[in-house]
């Protein structure tokens, strides 16, 4: 029999189904509860409150799981490519060997932009940060591909779209720093793999050989798998509620850039490094950085810390914090600011304030530092992390058109003034 909830309100009694998902999470369906009752639910900061079903990632935080379509985060970051994990993602299935080359050469076939981008990126200043940038790029695809614009278009049309996105986000991710340090763009070269382009397209100039380092091209594949996708985050959720008033998929996936940039979203691995660079600065005490972000009436927060969902580890933190260590050895980096973020990290999970609020290192504490190792910029660290987010985002868009689901628009509790008589300006 299936379960239901029963609700009481001003003597009445109302009964909502509760559906149960393939890992017996529960929720209560209240689809019908404002029209049975005239209530609605309020949860600011959706805690408690589920948008959708979806059926590619799962999350249990409590027991730090985190699987993508079934598979483990751990199986993926060890065993398996970004581009297979984008397919996986998009498509519900790891690819087979005539589908994976079939998807990459597609991906390399349209790695290059019109080139009247290049005009737009001109316009922007060398100061603009590279995330504005790179979501101002994504956007104009619409001007380019305005077919995009028309919400009945093909399945084939909506993956070419999606074959777009993936293809041509290196190129704007890399033309985006090329715009800040006054270097001439790069074009992709399709000889290579997928990190290994974007790394050429990054740090190739003009008037050097450049080669790519195996060991960075592998560290990088790997980082990009691990943020790949993680349900309903804050960008995820802002690419869903875009796509659900049936916008472009090129202007849904610039709001989710837009969204995914926030210091307490995926800017934070930015802000992580800089916390870690002021620390160092200051003399290198974490105890007083530590105290600095229990203080309640100091704003600062320990950046790289704390995860709305992950109350016992965050698994990816796990991967890599290995991989930082690896990636540091193999390149022979030794970089002080490792060495801060463990003490800082030890400090506080000894900490009381931090055991009893469940604060674990997230997966941007440590991804800072393997960047700074493969000579990416502080302010493109984020630029990354949408790199990494591009096939989890695409893959939730994906599903909210297929699932047919209705625009997405919360209600409000009304605090404000009632009804009143409008004032001319000089009686007031
Ligand atoms: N440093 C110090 N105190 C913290 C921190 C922190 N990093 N994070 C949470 N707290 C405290 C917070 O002050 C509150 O204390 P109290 O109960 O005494 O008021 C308690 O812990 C609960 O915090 P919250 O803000 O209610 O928790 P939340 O779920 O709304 O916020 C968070 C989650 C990630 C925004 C928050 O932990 C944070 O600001 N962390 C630092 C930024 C960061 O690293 N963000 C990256 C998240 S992982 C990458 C991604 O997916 O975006």
């Amino acid at each position: 029999m299936s379960e239901s909830a029963k609700l009481s309100f001003k003597g009445q009694d109302y009964e909502f189904p509760v559906i149960t998902g393939t890992e017996n999470e529960s929720a209560i369906d209240i689809a019908k509860l404002r029209a049975s009752s005239g209530l609605i639910t309020l949860d600011p900061g959706y805690k408690n409150t589920g948008a959708t079903t979806s059926a590619i990632t799962f999350l249990d935080g409590e027991e730090g799981i985190l699987r993508y379509r079934g598979y483990r985060i751990e199986d993926l970051a060890e065993k398996s490519t970004f581009l297979e994990v984008s397919y996986l993602l998009i498509y519900g299935e790891l690819p087979s060997q005539a589908e994976y080359e079939n998807f990459s050469k597609e991906i390399t076939h349209h790695t290059l932009v019109h080139e009247d981008i290049k005009k737009i990126l001109e316009g922007f200043p060398s100061n603009a940060h590279p995330m504005g940038v790179l979501s101002s790029m994504i956007c104009a695809l619409t001007a380019f591909y305005p077919e995009s614009l028309n919400p009945n278009r093909s399945e084939e049309e909506v993956n070419l779209s999606i074959i777009r996105l993936i293809a041509k986000m290196p190129t704007f991710a890399t033309w985006a720093y090329k715009n800040e340090m006054g270097h001439p763009v790069n074009y992709p070269d399709n000889s290579l793999d997928y990190c290994s382009n974007f790394l050429k397209m990054m740090f190739a100039l003009p008037a050097e050989k450049f080669d790519v380092d195996p060991v960075v091209a592998s560290a990088l594949d790997k980082l990009l798998i691990l943020h790949a996708d993680h349900e309903q985050n804050c960008s995820t959720s802002t690419v869903r509620i875009v796509g659900s008033s049936q916008a472009s998929i090129y202007a849904s996936i610039s709001a989710g850039i837009n969204a995914l940039w926030g210091p307490l979203h995926g800017g934070a691995n930015q802000s992580v490094i800089e916390m870690l660079e002021a620390i160092k600065a200051d003399g290198g005490d974490a105890k007083k950085y530590l105290d600095k972000a229990k203080d309640k009436n100091d704003p600062f927060r320990l950046m790289g810390f704390g995860h709305r969902v992950y109350k016992n580890f965050d698994p990816r933190a796990k991967i890599i914090k290995k991989a930082a260590d690896d990636v540091l050895e193999k390149l022979g980096v030794n970089d002080p600011i490792l060495d801060i973020a463990k003490e800082l990290e030890q400090a506080a999970l000894s900490d009381q304030y931090f055991i009893d609020r469940q604060l674990y290192p997230n997966v941007d504490f440590y991804s800072g530092i393997i960047y700074r190792a493969l000579g990416i910029p502080t302010d493109m660290f984020t630029v990354m992390f949408a790199l990494g987010r591009l096939p989890g985002w695409i893959a939730q868009w994906k599903e909210m058109r297929e699932n047919g689901e209705p625009i997405g628009r919360p209600r409000q509790i009304y605090t404000g003034a009632n009804e009143r008589d409008y004032v001319s300006m000089n009686r007031r």
